[in-house]
């Protein structure tokens, strides 16, 4: 899981006592010896799935850390590729990775872009939006989207409660909710919070037309393991379905 040059137990124990921001700051210069890095076989099998819906314009990563899913827009995208995320630390790695890219510092619950990208991705970031956070983030990538633009990410099915990794994901958010009931600040990161079916029906309020392909493994019933969601902004807002005010 860690790999030697990965952060010690130490490092670990003083990033999860940290805000979102600070934890990833110090974590920043050892991210991408952590498994919470984006695996490359993650990256390859979306650059693959969204490949026959491209090519595209200009590309967005939403909470993008030190650059792991610039492999998926350079390979899809022709026009510039642009990283997001609110950690300079992380950002301060990526620039150093990518230095063509162009990195922009901001909270992703208020994305500063308007209908400046044609495909947006965000891997591995859901987990630190509480859903009553999701309608912001889901309209800012609306909002930065051209018509017409798409916005995908891997989501992972929930594991079956047979599964040690079941019990292993549900120990971490209970730990996570005590950690934040107690400490200040909150370092909110949760396995559990984002299922397919709330994640959907969120895309679909901020105006999104929702779809999933499968994308790795499969699991004992014979579904996939992940998902990719795509989720398409219309062409035109006239498409967009009339919602009654609340
Ligand atoms: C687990 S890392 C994933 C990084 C990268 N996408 C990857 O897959 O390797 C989560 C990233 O989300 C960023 N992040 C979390 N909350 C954020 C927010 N509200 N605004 C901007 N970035 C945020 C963190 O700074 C961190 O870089």
């Amino acid at each position: 899981m860690f790999s030697p040059q990965g952060p010690s137990p130490r490092e670990l124990a003083i990033q999860a006592l940290s805000s979102v921001e600070r934890g990833y700051d110090l974590l920043a210069p050892k991210f991408d010896h952590t498994p919470f890095r984006t695996p490359d076989a993650v990256l390859d099998a979306t650059a693959d799935a969204l490949r026959p819906l491209g090519p595209f314009g200009r590309g967005l990563d939403v909470c993008c850390g030190t650059g792991a899913g610039m492999r998926v827009l350079e390979a899809l995208c022709q026009g510039r590729t642009t990283g997001v995320d609110f950690s300079a630390g992380m950002l301060a790695q990526a620039r150093r990775a990518h230095p063509a890219a162009g990195w922009v510092r901001a909270d992703v619950r208020a994305l500063p872009f308007a209908g400046a990208f044609d495909l947006a991705v965000s891997f591995g970031a859901l987990g630190h939006f509480l859903p009553a956070e999701r309608p912001a983030l889901f309209a800012g990538v609306y909002r930065a989207l051209r018509p017409g633009g798409l916005f995908a990410f891997p989501l992972g099915a929930p594991p079956p409660v047979t599964s040690g990794w079941y019990w292993a994901l549900l120990g971490f958010d209970l730990a996570m909710r005590v950690r934040n009931a107690v400490w200040r600040p909150p370092f909110v990161m949760y396995y559990r919070t984002c299922p397919l079916h709330a994640v959907r029906d969120d895309l679909t309020a901020a105006g999104f037309t929702v779809t999933t392909v499968p994308l790795m493994g499969r699991r004992a019933d014979g579904s996939p393991r992940y998902r990719l969601v795509l989720a398409r902004k219309p062409h035109a807002e006239i498409d967009r379905p009339y919602r009654r005010p609340a």
